[in-house]
């Protein structure tokens, strides 16, 4: 792959969103962000489009020997969550359950919509989409790699409560960062023509 230092910065930037690609969590490994490099991804991720300036959204970080203290609470959490369900395949999740953090770091992004505005919780919740989205982009453009996920650990009640998600916010996503192990193969992308209409006046 060619160098791109001598590109005009927003070539750098183009490519840098061209080439960027999604990492399973379990394929992103040390180093992860360190401490002031994961706030300046956080400002970084900060600087969306936000309606009426409510900063409908927020962080929670797992990192370090916190990873491993909610890998060992996950599983109950599963189990609590599912208590008809048979016994072999609850633990097997449960198990699964337990791994569900491997990355260095991880970061919760929190959609928590200001319901006492004229701002739909629709907009809000988009808003929180894009923190997501810049917070993948901003770690890629520092060397790192990514994936944002949700699943149960970002939708069960059980599991909200022990990641400390309020009753009235939802997981916009869980952003793992790392260092990915191997470069990822490119998919396929859509079409962006297949998916473009050009309005005209009706009849
Ligand atoms: C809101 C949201 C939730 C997602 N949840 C998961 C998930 O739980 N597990 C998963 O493997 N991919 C999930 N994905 C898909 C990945 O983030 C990603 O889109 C996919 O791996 C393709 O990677 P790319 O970024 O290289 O296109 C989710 C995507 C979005 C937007």
């Amino acid at each position: 792959m060619s160098t791109t230092t001598d590109l005009p910065p927003s070539a750098h930037w183009l490519n840098a969103m061209a080439r960027r690609r999604s990492v399973p969590a379990a394929g992103l490994v040390e180093p992860g962000p360190d401490g002031p490099t994961l706030e300046r991804l956080l400002e970084l991720a900060t600087r969306v489009p936000d309606h009426a300036m409510l900063t409908p959204w927020r962080f929670i970080v797992i990192e370090g020997d916190a990873r491993s203290q909610l890998g060992a609470r996950l599983p109950q959490a599963y189990r609590d969550a599912n208590p008809q369900m048979d016994e072999a395949k609850r633990e097997k999740f449960a198990g699964i359950m337990s791994r569900l953090f491997p990355a260095p770091v991880a970061v919760v992004v929190v959609s928590r919509p200001n319901r006492d505005t004229m701002i739909p919780v629709f907009e809000q919740e988009l808003s929180a989409g894009a923190v997501c989205m810049n917070l993948l982009h901003a770690a890629h453009g520092l060397g790192f790699a990514g994936i944002w996920v949700t699943g149960w650990a970002a939708t069960n009640e059980k599991a909200l409560g022990l990641l400390g998600v309020g009753e009235d916010e939802k997981v916009a996503g869980i952003i793992h960062l790392g260092t990915a192990r191997e470069a990822p193969a490119e998919r396929p992308r859509p079409d962006a023509r297949a998916l473009t209409a050009r309005w005209t006046p009706p009849d």
